[in-house]
């Protein structure tokens, strides 16, 4: 994705400053109540990884960030402000890619700044920037039926990061690729954020991407939720998948996630939504 590959161990950034700061909570839509008390602070720059059995509110958590839904009590805030609506500083990559088909590819990137009223001429030059960066250029003029899943998905974050967030929120980015494309969209993730220094918060199901990605994972245990363990992952990156040091953290992860999946299973069992 990026021009030159960064290979020098990316610092740890363990006291970095807070920029989003999840407090107390809650959300309930109707009679189902999805999170219970998150509580949490995320340093800038800081790549996080949430984790949680199916259902247990890691998207909706996600949104709330976002500003596209309002919680039902506690705050979060983005940069010390309270978040209310959804903002520029924030950029969103959906569980599902949501693409334009009636537009190009330079066209659907260009769609958010258009809409903002940002020049034209402005919006393509931020949106080419963009294009290649994620590895798409000479595909400006195609359109999304003529893409594999994984430009699509690349077309998808594009778009969120030509606002030029601070913030990037991803809701199981690699969910839908197959696993040659979703390794080299993992590494080309990882060289993104470590030279575009963003804060990123991705949702993911796979502990394996989450461990190998993030300075840490936060697992969500079974609805209603709340951060049952925020495992930090002491290695420097990028990291490649042989590296041995991250079964030890798998293991970990998975040790938690497995307890919660299965408590979520009988809590299902015992009261069906
Ligand atoms: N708009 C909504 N209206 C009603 N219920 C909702 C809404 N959004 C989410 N829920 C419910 O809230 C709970 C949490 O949903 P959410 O989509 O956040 O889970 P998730 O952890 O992302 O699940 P998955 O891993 O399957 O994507 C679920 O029980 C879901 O049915
Ligand atoms: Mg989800």
């Amino acid at each position: 994705m990026l021009a030159n590959l960064a290979t020098t161990p990316f610092p740890r950034m363990a006291n970095a400053k807070p920029k989003i700061v999840a407090d107390k909570v809650r959300m309930s839509f109707g009679r189902v109540n999805a999170i219970e008390d998150v509580t949490c602070t995320i340093g800038e720059q800081e790549f996080v990884s949430i984790i949680g059995p199916s259902g247990c509110g890691k998207s909706t958590f996600l949104y709330l960030i976002a500003g596209f839904e309002k919680s039902s009590g506690g705050t979060i805030s983005v940069n010390g402000t309270t978040v209310t609506r959804p903002g520029p500083d924030r950029g969103v990559v959906f569980q599902e890619f949501v693409l334009f088909p009636w537009r190009t590819v330079l066209r659907n990137i260009t769609l958010g700044l258009e809409i903002q009223k940002v020049p034209r001429r402005e919006a393509e030059e931020r949106a080419r920037k963009w294009i290649r960066l994620t590895g798409l250029s000479g595909f400006e003029d195609a359109y999304p039926a003529t893409l594999s899943g994984g430009m699509k998905q690349r077309v998808a974050i594009a778009r969120a990061l030509t606002y030029e967030p601070e913030v990037l929120l991803l809701d199981e980015p690699f969910g839908a690729l197959d696993v040659q494309t979703k390794n080299y969209m993992i590494r080309d993730l990882q060289n993104l954020w470590i030279e575009a220094n963003k804060t990123i918060v991705m949702v993911t199901h796979s502990v394996e991407e989450a461990v190998l990605m993030a300075d840490r994972v936060l697992v969500f245990g079974a609805r209603p939720s709340s951060i049952v363990a925020d495992v930090r992952i002491d290695l420097p990156h990028p990291r490649t998948v042989d590296d041995r040091r991250l079964r030890e953290y798998q293991a970990e992860v998975t040790a938690v996630l497995s307890a919660e999946v299965d408590r979520s299973m009988s809590l299902e069992r015992a009261h069906p939504a």
